[in-house]
């Protein structure tokens, strides 16, 4: 299967899932790999929204710019816009299992640092109820992912 569209799913798509989006059109592009990604949130609280203040902080001092991210809701039709949704925690992976029409979808949705090929453990915390530590723990992790994502992603697509 060739993935050239990755989405990155998690609860409010303020925190983790835009993070990881940023990271990873970086690092995708530096690494000149033609994969598009993308970010939503299974909970449509915060859609059109931005990024969480502490999530937009902790990424800029890490050079990563969310300041142009607007929430949005999971939707089915993401499950024909994209080839690999990825979520962030097990919560994430049930809400996707729950909206895939077919086995096929199904199949296209994992977690996130597991189909990166990530040590254990293999759900992204969330840093919304905690810290600025915790939100730069979180840019940190997302790097980690990312690279494995890069490396995996350059294998499916050769
Ligand atoms: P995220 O973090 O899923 O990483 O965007 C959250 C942000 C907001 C809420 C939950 C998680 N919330 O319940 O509003």
């Amino acid at each position: 299967m060739s993935v050239r569209r990755v989405l990155f799913v998690c609860l409010g798509n303020i925190c983790r899932s835009p993070l990881v989006e940023a990271v990873a059109r970086k690092r995708l592009a530096e690494a000149g790999l033609d994969v598009v990604v993308a970010s939503c949130g299974t909970g449509g609280w915060h859609a059109g929204e931005g990024a969480d203040s502490r999530m937009i902080a902790a990424a800029h001092a890490a050079g990563h710019d969310l300041s142009q991210h607007r929430a949005r809701q999971l939707h089915e039709r993401d499950f024909e816009d994209y080839d690999l949704l990825l979520a962030m925690d097990r919560d994430n992976l049930r809400e996707l299992h729950k909206l895939a029409a077919t086995p096929e979808q199904t199949e296209r949705t994992a977690l996130f640092l597991e189909w990166v090929g990530a040590t254990p453990p293999l759900e992204f915390p969330d840093p919304w109820h905690g810290d600025a530590a915790g939100f730069a723990a979180a840019v940190k992790l997302a790097e980690r992912g990312v690279a494995g994502l890069v490396e995996r992603l350059r294998d499916v697509n050769s």
